[in-house]
């Protein structure tokens, strides 16, 4: 019961930035001219860049000329998107890469078949709720199979082979419903409880904010930023599908994709350094908790950092 209502006090509160009034407000703040207007000779990876946010990612660093790389699963729906605005004779290249996050070591194999160029931007977009409980290969469940470990993967297989270019700025997407969550690690894969995929969802979220944190810390001698951010309330099909009820109510308010992706683009783009680590909205850094219970102890964030590592370790011997 406390849950719920605090569950409700805080997205009362947190809606009145969360939605497209508050971009509107935070928007007079904004400096457009800090950002790169060209980013050629940028290479950009981007998860989940063929619908909602991600999309519109993609379009925007296309404007900018930066070459990208583009994962997602579905390559039909990919094809079609890319195709309203993308032609194989335009000089900017798009190379289209589909595969599950969740299956990362499949991703890693495709990556290995490409020719590619050290990359000046990740932005580990992809995510969203999946209503069942599945597992991957590894025995791990979806959300944080796919869009943590996934991504985690990604990046530590793309430094080990030198595919970061010195600079380069990681980006991590997560969401505000992680502000209600403390770290669980007891029961990742639902095996004790029912699974729900809102606690699964936000419990990812609030991994990959400290995930940014320990990242930052860990490799700060590298040469590297690493960044989180949310978008606030974007309409979006994940959005509409996942949470059906609170599209509804607030379908008049929610942010549209170029809203949710702007601070994305900015962190892609701005031609300033920026303090690595920390958890970023509307181009601003802001706190990771909003409640005292939700802070996780050390012990909880190296136990996460050893599973992220373990299963880097697990997946690319598979490969060899
Ligand atoms: N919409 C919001 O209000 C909101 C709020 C806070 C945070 N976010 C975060 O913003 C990010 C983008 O959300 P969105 O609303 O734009 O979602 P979306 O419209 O559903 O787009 C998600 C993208 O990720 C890809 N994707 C999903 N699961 C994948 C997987 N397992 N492997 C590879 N690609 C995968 C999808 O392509 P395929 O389906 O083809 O794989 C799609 O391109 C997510 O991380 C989400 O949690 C969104």
């Amino acid at each position: 019961m406390i849950g719920k209502w605090l569950n409700f006090f805080l997205r009362a509160n947190a809606f009145k930035d969360f939605d497209a009034s508050g971009f509107g407000r935070h928007q007079r703040n904004f400096i457009d001219d800090e950002m790169a207007l060209s980013m050629k000779n940028h290479h950009v990876l981007v998860t989940g860049g063929t619908r909602g946010i991600g999309y519109s990612i993609l379009k925007e660093l296309y404007i900018r000329e930066a070459s990208q790389v583009v994962i997602s699963r579905d390559k039909k729906n990919a094809i079609s998107e890319i195709s309203k605005f993308y032609k194989k004779s335009d000089k900017v290249k798009i190379d289209l890469l589909t595969g599950d996050l969740a299956s990362y070591h499949e991703i890693i194999e495709a990556l290995e078949n490409r020719n590619l160029e050290p990359f000046n931007v990740l932005i580990f977009n992809a995510g969203g709720m999946y209503s069942n409980k599945i597992l991957n290969t590894f025995g791990y469940e979806h959300t944080l199979s796919s869009q943590l470990i996934g991504h985690y993967v990604l990046f530590r297989w793309l430094m080990d082979n030198n595919l970061l270019a010195p600079g380069c700025r990681i980006i991590w997407v997560s969401c505000g419903e992680m502000y209600l969550k403390k770290l669980e690690l007891d029961d990742l894969n639902f095996a004790q409880e029912p699974f729900d995929q809102n606690i699964a969802f936000a419990n990812v979220k609030r991994a990959q904010v400290i995930v940014n944190e320990e990242l930052a810390n860990r490799y700060s001698n590298k040469n590297l930023s690493f960044f989180c951010m949310h978008p606030g309330w974007v309409k979006t099909n994940s959005l509409r599908t996942n949470s059906p009820q609170f599209f509804k109510k607030a379908e008049e308010r929610l942010r549209t994709p170029e809203q949710g992706a702007d601070t994305i683009i900015w962190l892609s783009s701005v031609q300033k350094v920026l303090e690595s680590g920390k958890f970023w909205f509307d181009r601003k850094i802001c706190r990771t908790h909003r409640f005292f219970w939700t802070k996780e102890k050390d012990m909880e964030r190296e136990k996460l950092m050893d599973l992220l590592e373990t299963q880097y370790q697990a997946s690319t011997s598979i490969i060899q």
